[in-house]
């Protein structure tokens, strides 16, 4: 169908076009109805047992970019880019299952039956893991939205770039983290005063296994 068609190009366009922008105009603003906006298209993304995780920081008090800057080694888009956004992800994320499979409930999605299996039954399995497997899920579903939010950012015409470069500790004590939030990235969002440059990838056969590893 024509529409399914365009619908796939653009698609195409955006994550072709996405690359990491370090320079950033400084004048140009985003306002915070369209960081939400944005935000509210990120946090559509999947997660393990739709306990979604992911919990933001908005930055886009400049005083408060000064104060990150060396936090993030001096990465200088942390100061010109209009905000960032600090992605944490919550390690004890199923102490949300009931309100979460409420609200699916509330919506006519599943069944009182269903709610009650589920809330019970995800919290019983999630807290009985152990901390460094509850973080590893934190971070994957981290990782997921905050691709969904480079891309939704792409999609409206802004420039994004993710940072792992910072020091996390000193990030936690700026921001008074509780130990609870793993750390997942930062991401600057604005608009490119210079372009992202291209970047390469490796070949995909290189990267691909069919029906196993072979090493
Ligand atoms: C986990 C992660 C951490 C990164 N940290 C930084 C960073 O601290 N500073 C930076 O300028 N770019 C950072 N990048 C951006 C990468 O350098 C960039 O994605 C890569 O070179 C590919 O370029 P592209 O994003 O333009 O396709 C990071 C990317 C990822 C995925």
């Amino acid at each position: 169908m024509a529409t399914d068609l365009k619908v796939e190009q653009e698609f195409s366009k955006v994550i072709r076009e996405r690359h990491s922008v370090r320079k950033y105009d400084p004048s140009w603003k985003i306002s915070d109805e369209e960081i939400k906006e944005l935000l509210g298209e990120a946090i559509l993304a999947p997660s393990s047992s739709n306990l979604q995780p992911w919990r933001f920081i908005v930055i886009n008090n400049q005083e408060l970019k000064e104060k990150l800057l060396p936090v993030a080694n001096n990465q200088q888009q942390v100061v010109d880019a209009s905000a960032v956004i600090a992605v944490l992800g919550d390690t004890e994320a199923y102490r949300n299952a009931e309100t979460i499979f409420d609200q699916a409930l509330e919506a006519g999605f599943i069944t009182p039956e269903v709610r009650d299996m589920m809330a019970t039954n995800t919290y019983n399995a999630y807290s009985g893991m152990s901390p460094e497997r509850l973080k590893d899920i934190a971070l994957v579903d981290g990782g997921l939205i905050s691709m969904q939010l480079m891309l939704a950012a792409k999609a409206k015409g802004y420039d994004t770039v993710p940072m792992g470069g910072y020091n996390a500790g000193a990030f936690r004590e700026l921001f008074q983290i509780p130990q609870r939030y793993a750390t997942v990235i930062l991401i600057a969002l604005g608009k490119a005063a210079v372009e992202g440059r291209p970047t390469v990838r490796l070949p995909l056969e290189d990267v691909t296994h069919w029906n196993g590893f072979q090493a």
